[in-house]
């Protein structure tokens, strides 16, 4: 955190006088609707001209086909290139003692090798290793890398986190200036949402809100305003055509209501 305010480059500096840099994780439980959200907000800054970087976090890796790219099956995940990585990290066969270069070349992976649909790019990052005793391989390296590449000089810059808190202390989210946690009105929901604003507080990110999902009623919002003991930043009504799409996001009059309100509010809390 505090060496990405360090290392912004002139560009992100001038951008910030004309209109907010935002680059946020989508954070939450399992199944709560952070792909949801996140393809949906996606959707709407790209509607209103702002280029977009979209990432795929999960290794699941449904965010493209939320998004609607075309043969989201054949997107190459970035961990997936091995031949790559261990180019750029300099850990290939021949690389001596196991060690491998933390600040490999990374600016020109976006253009050359994720795929863009209209003004959304999108980058999928597959999956990363989990660090045994603090060790970091090639490949988290290099996403870590990445990550940081791209909030530095992207405008917009949306995450779609792994379900759940256990991976934040690495890689992807350290790097972000803001959380949108999503929480589904169930006991579960809220006690997920709350422990994923402490783990992001404790890594030094300040904006941390709360987008309601799958809401029926307005019981279901006070349930969550009285136990995350705060505002949402926003309210997802239950909606039956995104059960109907299967994994596709697809607008209709409330949801884009609903979504363009997120956006009015993230561009407010981000003046
Ligand atoms: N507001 C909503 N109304 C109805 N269904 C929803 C809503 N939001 C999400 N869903 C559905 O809930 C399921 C899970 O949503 P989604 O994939 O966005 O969650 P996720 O948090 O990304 O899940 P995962 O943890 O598996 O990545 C999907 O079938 C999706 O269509
Ligand atoms: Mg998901």
């Amino acid at each position: 955190m505090r060496q990405r305010r360090i290392q912004r480059s002139p560009l992100s500096v001038a951008n910030e006088d004309k209109i907010s840099t935002m680059k946020i994780a989508i954070a939450g439980k399992g199944g709560s609707g952070k792909t949801t959200l996140t393809a949906g907000l996606v959707l709407v800054f790209s509607q209103h001209k702002k280029t977009v970087i979209a990432v795929d976090c999960d290794p699941d890796m449904n965010l493209g086909i939320a998004l609607g790219f075309p043969n989201p099956q054949k997107i190459v995940p970035i961990t997936e290139m091995k031949e790559l990585i261990a180019e750029r990290t300099s850990s290939g066969e021949d690389s001596s003692g196991g060690y491998f270069k933390l600040n490999p070349k990374v600016d020109d992976i976006p253009e050359k090798f994720c795929p863009r649909h209209d003004n959304i790019r999108l980058i999928v990052m597959g999956k990363v290793q989990k660090a045994e005793g603090g060790c970091m391989c090639p490949e988290n390296a290099f996403i870590k890398r990445l990550i940081s590449h791209l909030v530095i000089t992207e405008e917009v810059v949306l995450l779609d986190m792994v379900a759940g808190t256990e991976h934040l202390g690495r890689g992807t989210a350290h790097a972000v200036d803001a959380f949108l946690i999503v929480a589904e009105p169930t006991h579960l929901g809220v006690s997920t949402g709350l422990h994923t604003q402490e783990l992001a507080g404790s890594l030094g990110i300040d904006k941390v809100w709360f987008v309601g999902n799958k809401i029926q009623d307005k019981s279901d919002e006070d349930f969550l305003k009285n136990n995350l003991k705060t505002e949402p930043i926003g309210f997802l009504s239950f909606n039956k055509n995104l059960l109907t799409a299967r994994g596709k996001f697809v607008f209709d009059e409330r949801l884009k209501k609903e979504l363009s309100d997120i956006y009015e509010g993230l561009n407010r809390r981000f003046k």
